[in-house]
């Protein structure tokens, strides 16, 4: 054949691929995120998540190091709460067990970006994000106590609260709470396009946080939505987000290909619970390769347009980086 293209010489040897590959998957893209109960050398397997564990604030401090030496740069710590009331009390406790937990990673790690969620299901016996006032998901008496917990976190040191609540209004609310406190430096990775996703079942088990009753569609977005997604986006940025998130991230890649082909600010992708147990579980049962799989679902979040990745391989991703 007379041809003038043929794009196979390029893919000749693995040498002449690295010089045209247009993606990197480094582990300083990855967040991890972290489970943390109250205890001591406290390391609690999660059903629902083979290879996630619920960590004491002292063991927490052991896996941000074995995160370090592999590269990865930043932990996302969610709450294990033991005290549940109507009010969500627990979430803004400045003694409580994220604050603990912040305290003392970054006491041990002080370069680490330590994130935390800012978010009310773990806290309340309903197991919804905000307050329910008369049945309903109540907006505005939501962001107030989420801004009471973000200014908890910053106390003890936090680098960014995410807001992963999808209340209306939040991320302005809580920047102008931030900055009234003193901590115009604490950032805000708002979870911007939350969609109500079947994917985030294995997460409540973690955090015994499932909604007693309804589901979280009067907040979190249809996933039949891509321009609302947009619109979210967009408000987010203006009410001052620093990094904007899109969650699930594997069956939304056409949402965050087009947030990055719309916004300039950094995007973050949550490669959720869900998607760890789709992977973990067909490898398991020998249907595919696990670490092929872990590494091209990042590397297709990546090529999507996220910039960073919240995902629960991210340790294990960066090992494999590393061979
Ligand atoms: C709750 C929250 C959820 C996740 C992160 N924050 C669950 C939910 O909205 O019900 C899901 C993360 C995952 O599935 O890995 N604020």
């Amino acid at each position: 054949m007379e041809l003038i293209h043929r794009p196979r010489r390029l893919r000749r040897h693995e040498n002449i691929r690295r010089l045209v590959r247009e993606t990197s998957l480094e582990p300083s893209q990855f967040v991890a995120p972290l489970f943390i109960k109250r205890g001591k050398g406290l390391k609690e397997p999660i059903d629902t998540m083979p290879g996630q564990y619920r960590l004491s604030a002292d063991e927490l401090s052991k896996e941000a190091g074995a995160l370090v030496r592999v590269g990865v740069g930043a932990v996302n710590l969610f709450g294990y709460s033991e005290s549940k009331d109507d009010g969500a009390s627990a979430s803004y406790d400045p003694e409580g067990v994220i604050p603990s937990a912040v305290r003392a990673v970054k006491k041990t790690h002080p370069e680490l970006c330590v994130q935390t969620d800012i978010a009310l299901d773990p806290y309340s016996i309903h197991g919804h994000d905000g307050l329910v006032i008369e049945g309903e998901v109540a907006n505005d008496e939501t962001v107030e106590v989420l801004c009471r917990m973000a200014l908890a976190h910053a106390e003890a040191g936090v680098d960014w609260v995410a807001p992963s609540d999808m209340m209306d209004g939040r991320v302005g609310a809580i920047r102008d709470a931030l900055d009234g406190a003193g901590f115009e430096h604490v950032g805000i990775l708002a979870y911007s396009a939350k969609y109500a996703s079947c994917f985030y079942g294995p997460f409540r088990g973690a955090l015994d946080s499932a909604p007693r009753k309804g589901d979280k569609k009067s907040y979190q977005m249809d996933p039949a939505n891509r321009r609302e997604a947009l619109k979210e986006i967009a408000l987010d940025i203006e009410e001052g987000a620093d990094v904007v998130m899109v969650k699930p991230a594997l069956a939304y890649l056409d949402v965050i290909a087009a947030a990055r082909a719309e916004f300039d600010v950094p995007i973050a992708a949550y490669n959720v619970s869900g998607e760890y147990g789709m992977i973990v579980a067909a490898a398991d049962r020998g249907l595919i390769d696990r670490d092929a799989a872990i590494l091209e679902s990042l590397l297709a979040i990546r090529r999507a347009g996220a910039d960073m990745i919240l995902t629960y391989f991210a340790r294990e991703a960066a090992g494999l980086l590393a061979r």
